[in-house]
Formats: C-alpha cells, sequence, structure tokens
C-alpha cells in the first residue's frame, strides 16, 4: 500500500537495531518517522543518517525547553542532521519560541539547507484533568492550548503539537496554513496506555490534524504492517 504522508510512526525504541527492524517490515507502508529522546539519546545521530538513507521524513522530537539562547543554539546543533521537523516547548514562551525560530532560519540560510519545519508542544496528550489540576492552572487544557497555539503562531513557527481533542479549536484559530501534529491517536479497539486525551485516525483528521504520531498501536501489533496499512485505509478519504 502507498504511504500516507500525514502518518507519522513513532519509533520509540533504544537501538537502531530495532529501528531496522521496524522501518524493514513497514517498508514502503510508512514514509515518515518520529525519533524522540529516547532513541535519540541512546542510538545517537547515525538513526538519522539511517532514516534518511532510506529517504524516510524525518521528525525531530526532542522537545527543546530552555531560555531563548539555549534553544536556539541547540536547535543550530541539530540543523545539519537534515531533519524535516523539530520542536520546542510552547511553555517556554514566546520570546523562547521567536528566538528559536528566527536562529533556526539564519542557520539555514548560512548553509544554504532547506530550513525544517518548527513546531510547540503545546500541552501533552497524556496529562489528564488530575494532572492539570496539579499544576494550578485556573483555565481549561483547551483554552490554554490554544492560547500556546496562537503565541507559536505569532513567534513565527509553522505548527504545534497537540491532542486530537483540541485540533479544532486550534484550526479555528490559527487558520488552514498551520501544522496540527497530533499524537494520542488510538484506532478504535487499540490500547489506550498512558495517553489520555485521544481520537481516532480518521477523527483527528476530520477535527483538523495535518498529521498523526502513531507509536504504540504500530510497534507493538502483531502484524505492524497491518495495522499501519489499516490506519493509512481508514483515512484514505478524509
Ligand atoms: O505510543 P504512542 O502512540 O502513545 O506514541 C505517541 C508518541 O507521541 C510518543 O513518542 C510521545 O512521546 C509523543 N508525544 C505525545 N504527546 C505529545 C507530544 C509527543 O504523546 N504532546
Amino acid at each position: 500500500m502507498k504511504a500516507d504522508n500525514r502518518l507519522i510512526v513513532a519509533l520509540d525504541f533504544h537501538t537502531l537495531e530495532d529501528v531496522k527492524g521496524l522501518v524493514e517490515t513497514l517498508e514502503d507502508s510508512v514514509s515518515y518517522y518520529k525519533v524522540g529522546m529516547e532513541l535519540f539519546y541512546s542510538a545517537g545521530p547515525g538513526v538519522i543518517s539511517y532514516l534518511k538513507e532510506k529517504n524516510k521524513n524525518i521528525f525531530l522530537d526532542l522537545k527543546l525547553h530552555d531560555i531563548p539562547n539555549t534553544v536556539g543554539q541547540g536547535l543550530c546543533s541539530l540543523m545539519g542532521l537534515g531533519a524535516d521537523i523539530v520542536n520546542v516547548h510552547a511553555s517556554g514562551g514566546f520570546t523562547m519560541m521567536k528566538t528559536a525560530a528566527e536562529k533556526l532560519h539564519e542557520a539555514a540560510e548560512k548553509q544554504g539547507v532547506a530550513c525544517p519545519k518548527i513546531i510547540a508542544v503545546t500541552i501533552l496528550t497524556s496529562i489528564n484533568e488530575e494532572d492539570w489540576q496539579g499544576l494550578g492552572m485556573q483555565c481549561s487544557i483547551r483554552e490554554q492550548v490554544v492560547r500556546l497555539a496562537k503565541l507559536a503562531k505569532k513567534a513565527g513557527l509553522d505548527g504545534v503539537v497537540a491532542s486530537p481533542q483540541e485540533a479544532a479549536a486550534i484550526r479555528e484559530a490559527c487558520g488552514e496554513d498551520f501544522m496540527i501534529v497530533t499524537p494520542g491517536v488510538r484506532p478504535a479497539g487499540a490500547a489506550i496506555n498512558d495517553q489520555s486525551r485521544i481520537a481516532t485516525p480518521a477523527a483527528a483528521l476530520q477535527n483538523g490534524a495535518s498529521h498523526l504520531v502513531v507509536g504504540r498501536p504500530i510497534r507493538a501489533a502483531e502484524n505492524p504492517k497491518a495495522a499501519a496499512e489499516a490506519i493509512i485505509a481508514e483515512i484514505a478519504n478524509v
């Protein structure tokens, strides 16, 4: 089955060997992969080179969160790897996001390469109402997600990471030309794991998501290729 660029498979492994196992099993069904901290901290940049050799698109999900200069310089260090999407935490604030986007664009221009898309994590999809209360927040999760998405857009970012349950509100607030990458995607009947604010693949796209991040429902499936293809078939007509 032909890959759908809207499906990003999370490579939450510790070794390049495990990555190769899944990427080779999924073959041409999947064209976009997410490399997060679990994999990058243990396997390093070699995993990005491997995915590029395989002509895959890469979302490097390291969720940078620090003072503006440190995040900006950190992104410049990642620039040479050739990821297609990188990200920061929106709760780092407007100045941090703006500096991050500016430094990244400057570095791309200097190196004469295409600038990766830069997106911001709003509120983790694992946060539930109880976690939210514990953080002492006065507004609802949705209000805060929309506030952070608008701030990210104003800071010059290309989009956000958010729950599929908030995608419609973000789409309305930030317009059509804004990436909304949604983890917390669970096909009907799949295990929820530690996610809280979830939706099915088709519902996530119907709500306005531009990309879906799916990890365990594919990785832990008895037949990962069949699981990926079932999602591609489900979203084909959305
Ligand atoms: O296995 P599962 O489908 O839950 O994987 C979701 C992936 O998306 C994980 O790699 C997780 O780190 C990531 N993620 C998330 N929520 C966010 C941002 C990223 O679940 N807000």
